[in-house]
């Protein structure tokens, strides 16, 4: 986990975003700019007609490796409430299945004339890759890749945290569970250190936190009431046995018993701590129902707001703002 993994692929030679594939290497500015735009998209979601016209006439392939609930659906969404044509693969349709190579199915989309991918894939790297290898009119959107990254969730946790908390300097934040894994992880505690968090703890037993994840900027606990003490903003993450190469944890149970979030785990924080995961949960192993459905979750808006924040994303990175935007008639 290098402090700055892509220095250059994401920018054009002009500085403007060109991809997105990381937190690592933006600053607050453009973070911030994300998130003011994805303010402006909030609306057309309550409008009776949920369409403008910003990105018609182009072509979005959301190209994903991997199963997907809520970003593949919430790319979709937000790519057709901006009028663009979207084209959705996966695995199990796409040649790779059959010996094509990612880059030769990218291709071959390309000559139909696509102007976005959105990738998702098990692999670290992959739309890194991808971006190195398209022409300059191909913008990349890396939609999780494998333990590195997942820009788009940190961006759209971000956005919920500053509607329902406000300044980040003024906040302690908690990311718990499965730290060693989670693409998810990495990408907010980039994104929290680059917004100016008071303070970032990651909470977990010692077989799934990184070695030297301090050097990230975050202060680790293996004691979960201790860590939770004073914090005011609780990130679950969920437990990716798909990743775990041997037992990294005794059982599920004890996992429960250590690091699952219940009400008397609430009280630990701060006493108005509001609560997030990005999905998909696992009820009763990492959050209990009381909690994930209670009154200090933020769970439902963060899926809602992923609608805007990926608009904003691929507006930015189509240099088509909502300036040009028309009222609704
Ligand atoms: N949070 C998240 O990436 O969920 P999905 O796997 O459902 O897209």
């Amino acid at each position: 986990m290098s402090r700055n993994s892509t220095p250059d692929v994401q920018f054009d030679a002009d500085g403007q975003l060109r991809h997105l594939l990381t937190i690592d290497g933006l600053n607050a500015e453009t973070i911030i700019d994300i998130l003011d735009t994805a303010e402006s998209f909030i609306s057309i979601g309550q409008r009776r007609i949920r369409k403008v016209p910003l990105l018609h006439g182009r072509t979005v392939v959301n190209l994903f490796f991997e199963p997907s609930t809520r970003t593949r659906t919430t790319f979709e969404i937000a790519a057709k409430r901006l009028s663009a044509d979207v084209i959705n693969l996966n695995a199990s349709r796409m040649s790779t299945s059959k010996g094509e190579s990612v880059l030769d199915t990218v291709r071959t989309l390309e000559a139909m004339h696509t102007d976005m991918f959105v990738v998702r894939d098990g692999s670290s790297g992959t739309a890194h890759l991808i971006a190195r290898h398209v022409p300059a009119h191909v913008h990349i959107i890396n939609a999780g890749d494998g333990r590195h990254a997942h820009p788009t969730q940190a961006m759209l946790d971000m956005f919920t945290i500053r509607q329902h908390k406000g300044a980040f300097d003024q906040l302690r934040f908690a990311i718990v569970g499965d730290i060693l894994h989670s693409r998810v992880a990495r990408s907010q505690i980039h994104a929290l250190n680059i917004l100016g968090a008071r303070e970032v703890r990651v909470i977990g037993p010692q077989t799934l936190l990184p070695t030297e994840i301090e050097r990230l900027g975050v202060t680790a606990f293996t004691n979960m009431d201790d860590g939770l003490s004073d914090i005011d903003v609780i990130m679950m993450l969920r437990l990716q046995l798909e990743r775990m190469e041997g037992q990294l944890i005794p059982s599920s149970q004890e996992y429960f018993r250590l690091y699952g979030l219940t009400s008397e785990r609430v009280a630990r924080a701060a006493p108005d701590a509001v609560v997030m995961h990005p999905g998909p949960m696992n009820r009763g192993l990492e959050i209990t129902s009381s909690v994930a459905d209670g009154e200090r979750s933020l769970i439902l808006p963060q899926v809602t707001n992923g609608i805007a924040v990926r608009m904003s994303i691929m507006a930015k990175l189509m240099g088509s703002q909502p300036q040009t935007l028309e009222p609704e008639p």
